[in-house]
């Protein structure tokens, strides 16, 4: 898809559809409604007056050749109240705009921005809702996949703006937005292609043609440094555990600047069965996008790269497939992680924690000096937050603060939970110096408290996206599967704009 500024009037704008938001509060007698409306021939106000068209959020009404305009189609979008709309939601607006032209078809659909006053932010924020929109789930598909992908894309303002500072803003919304459709693809991808090996390559390969530093680290190396804790995980499947390492350019580089590294860090469970403990059927299958987090942290590693940015990152990414076997990890089995601390593993299906444990104490190893882990950990996030914010903890309260005040921006919704000592508790184990498990009270919490001792005294934030990154639902601007949470805050906590 190509998407274009496009300085000219709205009504000489050649297109297959134009979309137009309407605010539930616009005043008809704005310089802009009243000029479309008369354009239209005085389709706008009858439209609102029959209520045939109320201009809620993400409701759509839509006219064929209508008078006046150069585009074949003209849709009206409902924006909500006009004090209700962020970049988050301008982005889920051109996002709807972008489904319905692919479901008539359209190729080309122009979009009129209003709304936000930064014309790049609003740039940025279109751009990506429409290649965020413009995704279909449906990898496997061999028969009913009409090519309905969007050829272009322009975008529209009513009032003059600096081209340049648009422009730019487009390609850093087109970095965004395909990282976020590449990681989606990943946690679409079944676990018999995408197996630990499988995403390592693509890491390499994704990885080196963007300018990323690639380092796949294998089993015999995990056993030479001891990490155990990543190696009981794996050791049930017949797929070899792996670690991706992504350094950004300045974190090659590092040594020379004072710059303090960062490090990012991706739960990668290409399928969590449970192990010995294993899980009910019931939606077993959602358990291949137990690797989001993994796929997040690659995308965004790949975006940040994109964009050249100066931060010094690294990338974690431990992979392994959580499986029962002759050969697996059994309940009350104890081993000693790479930091050295001694774990009593109570339940295989907690592992998330147990390979994040020695890929926390790695990045510390490398330098770290900040570090942020994202991973589908528990279900009892789901429970306490469901599918509409993640949940964050952690002891950079800094950076925790500032990634709650992003969300506006982002749109993909965080909630903090307490971390307090009490909860350490729930994790005390008889015979190690932890357990991986406490009772069924505060599980997102302890889960965190568990990372907690292997941060030790590293600032560090966690974000729970178990229950955000498959949707089931669908959205007026997404279809339904992966939804790639999580890459958009991280582009935005590393590089702000
Ligand atoms: N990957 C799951 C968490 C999960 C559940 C993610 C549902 C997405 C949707 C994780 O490994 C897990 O199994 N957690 C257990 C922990 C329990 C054994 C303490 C859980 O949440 O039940
Ligand atoms: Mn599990
Ligand atoms: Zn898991």
């Amino acid at each position: 898809m190509q998407i274009e500024y496009r300085p000219e009037e709205y009504k000489n704008i050649k297109c297959d559809q134009l979309v137009f938001p309407i605010f539930k509060d616009d005043r008809i007698d704005s310089s802009l409604l009243r000029d479309l409306n008369s354009t239209t021939n005085g389709l706008l106000k009858s439209v609102l007056a029959s209520k045939e068209f109320i201009p809620e959020l993400h409701k759509t009404c839509r006219f064929h050749s209508p008078r006046g305009l150069k585009a074949r189609s003209l849709l009206l979008v409902g924006a909500g109240k006009k004090s209700k709309l962020t970049p988050a939601r301008l982005r889920e607006i051109a996002g709807t705009g972008v489904r319905i032209a692919r479901s008539n078809v359209c190729g080309t659909i122009a979009f009129m921005i209003r709304g936000i006053q930064t014309s790049g932010l609003a740039a940025r924020v279109a751009t990506e809702g429409a290649i965020y929109a413009d995704y279909e789930s449906d990898i496997y598909k061999t028969r009913d996949t009409e090519k309905r992908d969007l050829k272009q894309f322009l975008l529209l303002f009513g009032r003059r703006t600096s081209g340049k500072e648009v422009e730019e803003n487009i390609n850093r919304g087109i970095a965004v937005g395909e990282a976020t459709n590449f990681a989606r693809t990943l946690v679409n991808e079944p676990s018999n292609i995408l197996t630990p090996k499988k995403f390592a390559e693509t890491a390499l390969e994704s990885g080196s043609k963007v300018g990323l530093a690639v380092r796949v680290m294998e089993r015999e190396e995990m056993e030479e440094l001891g990490m155990n804790a990543l190696l009981a995980v794996g050791r049930g499947s017949e797929e070899p555990p792996k670690m991706v390492v992504l350094q950004t350019q300045a974190a090659v580089e590092r040594g020379k600047k004072r710059k303090p590294l960062r490090a990012l860090i991706g739960k990668g469970v290409t399928f969590d069965s449970g192990g010995i403990s294993i899980k009910p059927a019931e939606k077993m299958e959602d358990m291949k996008g137990d690797m989001a987090g993994g796929a997040v942290v690659l995308g965004s590693m790949i975006a940040l790269s994109r964009l050249k940015t100066r931060e010094p990152v690294i990338g974690l990414i431990p992979l392994v497939e959580n499986m029962p076997s002759g050969n697996a990890t059994k309940p009350g089995d104890v081993v000693r992680s790479y930091l050295g601390k001694t774990i009593e593993i109570i339940n295989t299906d907690a592992e998330g924690r147990l390979i994040m444990a020695d890929a926390l104490y790695y990045a510390r190893t490398l330098g770290a000096k900040r570090i942020l882990d994202i991973a589908t950990l528990t279900g009892a996030c789901i429970i306490a937050l469901g599918h509409v914010n993640g949940g964050m903890m952690g002891t950079d309260q800094k950076t925790i603060d500032q990634l709650r005040k992003n969300c506006l921006i982002t749109g993909e919704g965080l909630w903090q939970l307490p971390l307090c000592d009490e909860y350490r508790k729930a994790i005390r184990s008889e015979i190690a110096d932890i357990k991986n498990v406490g009772n069924r009270s505060g599980g997102a919490i302890t889960a965190a408290k568990f990372l907690q001792e292997f941060t030790e005294d590293t600032p560090w934030v966690h974000l729970d996206i178990a229950g955000m990154d498959i949707d089931h639902d669908g959205r007026p601007f997404a279809c339904k599967g992966a939804t790639g949470f999580g890459v958009r805050t991280i582009v935005q906590m590393i590089a702000p704009l």
